[in-house]
Parts: structure tokens; sequence; C-alpha cells
């Protein structure tokens, strides 16, 4: 018996791997984290799964339906939204089964920045620009972010940013970055992306707070920030330009 947890994907049903797919498809018990995950995914459940929506579950309460399906001799489909190394409380999980002395392993999904960038035909590295993207957050209801992870301490490198969990903190965002980016540096508020009532917010430090109020955005958006988002002069890279010597080696 084993616990697979997938990386659901951002929302589009089609937008998880194979591998998820076929899993979701053969294991008995499918627990999957709330609306995040697509209907359309947890429907490729056998019709004689047992199917559990945890969003209203504590730890205690997950780990007892890892429990049953030990003790049934069926292996579980772990569905949560995204990818999993990031914000998907896969840490804790992994921690419950290793003291239970259960097995997992990990098959990874579509993280949410990456179909951002997607959608928006967008690469978030660019050559001059930027070469950097930070994923991460702010302080919200939930975990309080670690000492040095702050805004203005990550901003100080000038990197794309990737913040998450945080519309509800624009304002914040705004002041902690303007004086680091300046105020005409674009952004981008990703709201559902892949989902039927997805929208794409763009304006820039200066006016982004007034346009995400417009809009009501209130959860599950993801937010840009950097000037990769709208650079038009940027070198070419190394690796088509003529003359770079490609090896074997050198594209490793
Ligand atoms: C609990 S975290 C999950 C992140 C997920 N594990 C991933 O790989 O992207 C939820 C946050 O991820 C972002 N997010 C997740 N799905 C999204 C989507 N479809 N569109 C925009 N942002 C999304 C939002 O910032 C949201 O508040």
């Amino acid at each position: 018996m084993k616990v697979h947890f997938i990386g659901a994907g951002p929302g589009a049903p089609d937008l998880i791997t194979v591998r998820g797919l076929a899993l979701i498809r053969r294991c008995p018990v499918v627990l999957y984290a709330g609306s995040l995950v697509p209907a359309e995914v947890i429907a490729e459940a056998s019709p004689a799964a047992r199917v559990v929506d945890t969003a209203l579950m504590d730890l205690d309460q997950i780990a007892a339906e890892f429990v049953a399906a030990r003790d049934a001799g069926h292996d579980v489909a772990r569905l949560h939204s995204g990818d999993l190394s990031i914000y998907s409380a896969l840490g804790e999980q992994m921690r419950r089964l290793d003291q239970l002395g259960i097995e997992y392993d990990v098959t990874p999904g579509v993280p949410a920045f990456a179909a951002t960038a997607a959608a928006l035909a967008a690469e978030l590295t660019l050559p001059g620009i930027s070469q950097t993207l930070v994923l991460t957050r702010t302080t919200g209801r939930a975990t309080p972010m670690p000492y040095g992870e702050d805004l203005a301490t990550l901003g100080a490198s000038g990197a794309t940013l990737a913040i998450h969990l945080s519309v509800h903190n624009v304002a914040h965002i705004v002041q902690e970055l303007t004086p680091l980016y300046g105020a005409d540096c674009p952004v981008v508020v990703a709201f559902r992306v892949g989902w039927p009532d997805q929208r794409l917010v763009r304006g820039c430090l200066a006016d982004i707070e007034g346009k995400v109020a417009a809009a009501g955005l209130t959860r599950t958006a993801l937010i840009l920030v950097g000037r990769v988002l709208e650079a038009k002069e940027f070198s070419e890279s190394c690796l088509y330009s003529r003359g770079h010597g490609r090896t074997a080696e050198s594209l490793a």
C-alpha cells in the first residue's frame, strides 16, 4: 500500500501529468484538497473509489484516512492544486506517514507561476533584465513569514517576484516594492489561471491596487512583479548565439 501525492495543476483539467491521471484512475481511495482541484479530474476516479474532499478536515483526520486505507490495503491518490513543492502542506503529511510507517511517492504538477507565465506567453527570465525568479508569499492569516524573507529583503535583489497567497495584501506589496522596483514597474495579477473565469489584470506598481480593487479580486491570484513582464529590449541568450560553442556538456 502506498500514498501517491499528485500535483493536480492550476485548474485546467488537461494540465495534469499522464502519470498523475493514471494514479487517480487506479487508486481505490482519492483524497483531494477542495475546490482548487477541478471536478473533471476528480471524476476520473473509479466509480467504486472512496473520494473525499479534505478541505474542512484537520491533519489528524487526514492521517486517519491514510490509516484506514492502509488497514484496507488500498493505495491512495492524494491531490493538491498546482505542484506539491510549494504551499501544499506536503511536508507535514509526509512526516505523519513516516511516523505511521506508510510508504509514499510524489508526482509533480504544473505550478501556478508556470501556468501564469504560459497564459501571458511570457518568459520570466530574460537576459540582461532578470535571471532569477523568487517564489514567495506575504504574511497573512496563515503561516507567518520567517525572518529575512520579507519583501524588502527579497526585492533588494531586483529579481522577478511571484507572490502567492497575497491578493489581500496588494497595498503592502506596492508600499514595499515601489522604492526598489520603481512605480512604473510592471505587475500582473493572475486570477484563477486555467479556470473558465480566469482573469489577467495588468498594471504597474503605481496603479495595480486600484485595478485589483476594481476587478474585485479577493482570492486565488498570483502576483508577478518585474521588468521582464514588459521588456522588449533585451539581449539574446548565449544558448542560440552564432559562435557559441554548443557541446553536449555546455547544454547540460
Ligand atoms: C495554497 S497555494 C498553492 C500553490 C500551488 N501548490 C502551486 O504550485 O502553485 C495557493 C496560491 O497559489 C496561487 N494559485 C494557485 N492556483 C492558482 C491559479 N489557478 N491561478 C492563480 N493563482 C493560483 C495563488 O497565489 C493562491 O493563493
